[in-house]
């Protein structure tokens, strides 16, 4: 519980920085509800005894505002960078900050999701603690589109306004399938 409220309070400090490197007000993330809701998730991988055959967790990116992830002493993160594979090492008393796909749609692609993965390993068990900032387990009716902030002329909406709850039930019915959910809630040209 002690990490929980931890990680809250740098999600929230993390909100304020990312709100304003886009240049809105520091609060501006936070009044959007960005931090209301975090969920821990915590992950065992079992030694694998073949890992070239399988993964530990396929292709994705995470459908939430923002991840703050703790992946303990055995590495095997991945991010997907200009069509390669990158190694995310473990670094001791480090933690991985993941944009997720809703702050994507809201930043309007001012802020990038990433697509990451992580490998099967013969060393084990890998232990990881994912904690997602997303108001998905909150019953609510908040619209999030592109903030209107960002757009102009120059800079038109690229994604369509729906309900968190719309694209976590579009997101979990796609499935882990490699494709980004965040292209059917894309505007057409
Ligand atoms: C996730 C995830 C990575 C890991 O939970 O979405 O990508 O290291 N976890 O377990
Ligand atoms: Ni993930």
């Amino acid at each position: 519980m002690e990490f929980s409220k931890q990680i809250h309070k740098l999600g929230t400090t993390l909100f304020k920085l990312l709100s304003k490197a886009i240049g809105l007000t520091p609060d501006h993330l936070i009044g959007l509800d960005c931090s209301k809701g975090h969920c821990l998730l915590s992950h065992y991988y079992p030694a694998c005894p073949e890992p070239e055959l399988t993964l530990g967790t396929t292709k994705h990116s995470d459908p939430d505002f923002l991840t703050i992830l703790l992946q303990y002493h055995i590495g095997g993160l991945q991010v997907f960078h200009q069509n390669q594979w990158f190694d995310v090492p473990f670094l001791p008393g480090a933690l991985v900050v993941n944009i997720g796909d809703l702050l994507q749609l809201i930043s309007n692609d001012k802020l990038k999701s990433v697509e990451h993965q992580v490998l099967a390993n013969e060393k084990g068990p890998r232990v990881s603690v994912a904690c997602f900032f997303t108001p998905h387990l909150y019953p609510s009716t908040r619209i999030y589109g592109p903030i209107k902030e960002l757009l102009s002329k120059e800079n038109p909406p690229l994604y369509r306004e729906n309900t968190v709850e719309d694209f976590i039930s579009y997101y979990d019915s796609k499935g882990l399938d490699e494709k980004s959910a965040l292209a059917h809630f894309k505007l057409q040209p």
